[in-house]
């Protein structure tokens, strides 16, 4: 009896409730059927920061018997950089495989590797390679290079295989070019993944050629990066299942036009559209989105423009995630625009709601460009501009995320020589004894610092008028016209993202380089920004826009990509006219 009542209220129960039900388990993340996470080296069990647990690989069904290998802790240990799984390592003095009995099907395969001294060995003779099935991950590899080169402390890396058979080979071999090298990990991750990334259905175009470029289970990429653009890092585990890491979009932003972010509008109902699998990516990428600016006048003046350093040699699948985010937009042609990579159009008329058919409903494009050989690194640059041929109603631009992949060359290899660490320009003082925090792997690349320097003709520069804060702002149809004229706006680059700067008194919260810790913020010397600048050579000139003369110049300071813009506007008159409007 009692029985009967139990089933006829999880009857009534599940009567009413199964709608939600169903609509819960389509929004599920993914679930992945193969996941290994092994920490190389290290006790029995282990979480990460990101409440991930790890199992040792000390004994581990998937190392290799008779392998000839050692274990060992990093000697010295920056604090920035976290314990799990970079603490300990496994070392190969020779060949060495693990091999994990998977489901076929497409997998993550990530290496974490931190370049301390392990057992003694000094970390500059780690040079080695990685193969995983059929596939060149890493050859001649120096992590310790690599990570200078790109001013991190650690680095993982991240490729997507498909593995036909029921057994994923991951080989380190050390290199046999040089007499004391090894090889080590500190851990390896392979869980299963959908089959996202391919474009057998030709949907990918290469770029400048009108022919499609498949990607297919032959196919082995490496994510080079992942951004959340106009948003903040995302964990692996705030991601979808996949367990993919996203980065904030602002350390790529390329000059001083930074645009503006954009969050999702209180009214417009994000919605997945049926078909696409919820895992694509998650919502805090499609619900946050960095726009060209409410000035449309600057806008049709400049390229919203984030920069790509790329290993030459390769074809690189690029995914631009779109999802109209404005409560203003919700027709046809009332935003549209063309993006550029290297320079070419990839797609003249973009409008997010002719693809996507509603605003909040969440799109992607898939383009390919191939970077010639030539310099070990080149930049890929993404470009947006306005499309004026259609007369739309805003001349603007928005995107909401980017991943970039290397594809395999026709061998099968991933492998490009390791970057060449940069000479560090400038002899900064605070260069030598960075905080430790700075140098760590998400905060440096973020640490982008606009200078904002105002001046007369006389050249007046106000130097040291720096901004640590981001332009959020609220734009509810607020653009102003064509016919405006200039405002003397200046998109600014800054830093942060849950920052507010759009006003001067009343809501900053980071304004000034005070109020920010001072590894973020720098002050520049006259003599610094003349050098950047080229003592203000014309041919650096960005452009005259309604901002005055911006110029722009690379500048490593503190081995940080900065960029240093020196635009006529004060400050002070770029937060009143953001309070205005
Ligand atoms: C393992 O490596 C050590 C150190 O290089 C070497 O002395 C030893 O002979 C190797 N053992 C095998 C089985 O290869
Ligand atoms: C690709 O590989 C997967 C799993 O390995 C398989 O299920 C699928 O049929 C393959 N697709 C093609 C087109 O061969
Ligand atoms: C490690 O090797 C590099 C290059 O061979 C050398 O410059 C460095 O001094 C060595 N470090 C130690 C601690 O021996
Ligand atoms: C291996 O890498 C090192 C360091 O980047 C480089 O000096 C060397 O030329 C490379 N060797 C080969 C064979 O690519
Ligand atoms: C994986 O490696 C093992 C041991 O080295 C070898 O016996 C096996 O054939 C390899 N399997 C594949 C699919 O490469
Ligand atoms: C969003 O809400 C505002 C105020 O509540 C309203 O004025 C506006 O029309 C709404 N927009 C849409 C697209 O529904
Ligand atoms: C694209 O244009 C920029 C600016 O004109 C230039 O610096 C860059 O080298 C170009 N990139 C390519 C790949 O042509
Ligand atoms: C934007 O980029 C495209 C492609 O590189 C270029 O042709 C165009 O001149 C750029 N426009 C502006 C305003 O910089
Ligand atoms: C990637 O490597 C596989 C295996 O070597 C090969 O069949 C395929 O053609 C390569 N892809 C490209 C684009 O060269
Ligand atoms: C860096 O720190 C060390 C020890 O803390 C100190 O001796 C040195 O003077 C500092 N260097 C600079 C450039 O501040």
């Amino acid at each position: 009896m009692r029985n009967v009542d139990k089933n006829l209220c999880l009857l009534i129960f599940g009567f009413l409730f199964l709608p939600s039900l169903l609509h819960l388990i389509s929004a599920a993340d993914y679930v992945p059927t193969d996941k290994v996470l092994l920490n190389c080296g290290a006790s029995p069990e282990t979480t990460d920061s990101d409440g991930r647990k790890w199992t040792s690989d000390i004994g581990s069904k998937f190392a290799s018997k008779g392998g000839n290998s050692s274990t060992s802790t990093a000697a010295t240990q920056d604090p920035s950089v976290p314990q799990v799984p970079y603490m300990t390592a496994r070392i190969f003095q020779s060949e060495y495989t693990y091999s994990f009995p998977v489901a076929l099907g497409h997998k993550f395969v990530r290496l974490y590797f931190y370049p301390a001294s392990y057992s003694g060995l000094n970390a500059s003779n780690a040079i080695f390679s990685v193969t995983a099935g059929p596939y060149t991950l890493l050859k001649n590899f120096s992590v310790a290079q690599t990570t200078q080169a790109l001013n991190d402390d650690f680095i993982m890396k991240e490729y997507s295989v498909n593995v036909p058979t029921e057994i994923l080979n991951i080989t380190f071999k050390p290199s046999s070019s040089s007499p004391n090298s090894y090889a080590f990990v500190n851990g390896i991750e392979v869980v299963s993944m959908p089959d996202i990334y391919n474009t057998a259905d030709g949907a990918s175009m290469m770029v400048g050629e009108n022919v499609a470029f498949i990607i297919d289970n032959s196919t082995a990429l490496e994510n080079v990066y992942r951004v959340n653009v106009g948003g903040n890092d995302i964990s692996p585990s705030g991601d979808t299942g996949l367990f993919r890491s996203w980065s904030a979009d602002s350390q790529y932003i390329f000059g001083a036009a930074f645009g503006v972010t954009e969050t999702i509008g209180s009214n417009v109902t994000f919605q997945y559209p049926s078909g696409m699998p919820t895992y694509v990516a998650p919502v805090d990428v499609y619900s946050t989105a960095r726009l060209m600016g409410p000035n449309q006048n600057i806008n049709l003046n400049y390229n919203l423009t984030w920069m790509f350093t790329v290993g030459s040699g390769f074809s690189y699948l690029v995914r631009l995630h779109f999802c109209e985010v404005e409560e203003v937009i919700t027709r046809h042609n009332q935003r549209v625009f063309s993006i550029f990579l290297n320079n070419q159009t990839a797609e003249r008329e973009a409008d997010v709601i002719a693809w996507a058919g509603k605003q909040g409903v969440p799109v992607y494009k898939d383009y390919v460009v191939l970077v010639p050989t030539g310099a070990p690194q080149q930049d890929l640059w993404l470009a947006l501009h306005p499309y004026t041929a259609t007369k739309s109603q805003y001349y603007d631009a928005i995107l909401n995320g980017v991943e970039i992949f290397k594809v395999n060359d026709t061998s099968g290899n991933l492998a490009g020589p390791n970057p060449v660490p940069a000479s560090i320009v400038g002899n900064e003082p605070s260069s030598a004894n960075r905080s430790s925090s700075s140098s760590s792997h998400s905060n440096y690349l973020k640490a982008i610092i606009g200078g904002s320097v105002g001046g007369g003709i006389a050249a007046v520069l106000i130097v040291g008028l720096l901004v640590c804060g981001v332009c959020r702002r609220r734009r509810k149809a607020k653009y102003s016209s064509p016919s405006d004229g200039p405002s003397g706006w200046l998109p600014l680059s800054l830093y942060g993202h849950s920052h507010s700067a759009g006003s001067a008194k009343t809501n900053t919260t980071g304004s000034y380089a005070s109020s920010h810790p001072s590894n973020l913020c720098r002050h520049f010397s006259f003599a610094e920004i003349k050098s950047a600048t080229k003592n203000f050579d014309e041919a650096l000139l960005l452009g005259v826009g309604g901002f005055g003369k911006v110029y722009k110049e690379k500048l490593m300071v503190e081995q940080l990509r900065l960029q240093l813009s020196v635009g006529i506007p004060l400050l002070s008159k770029v937060c009143m006219n953001s309070k205005l409007r």
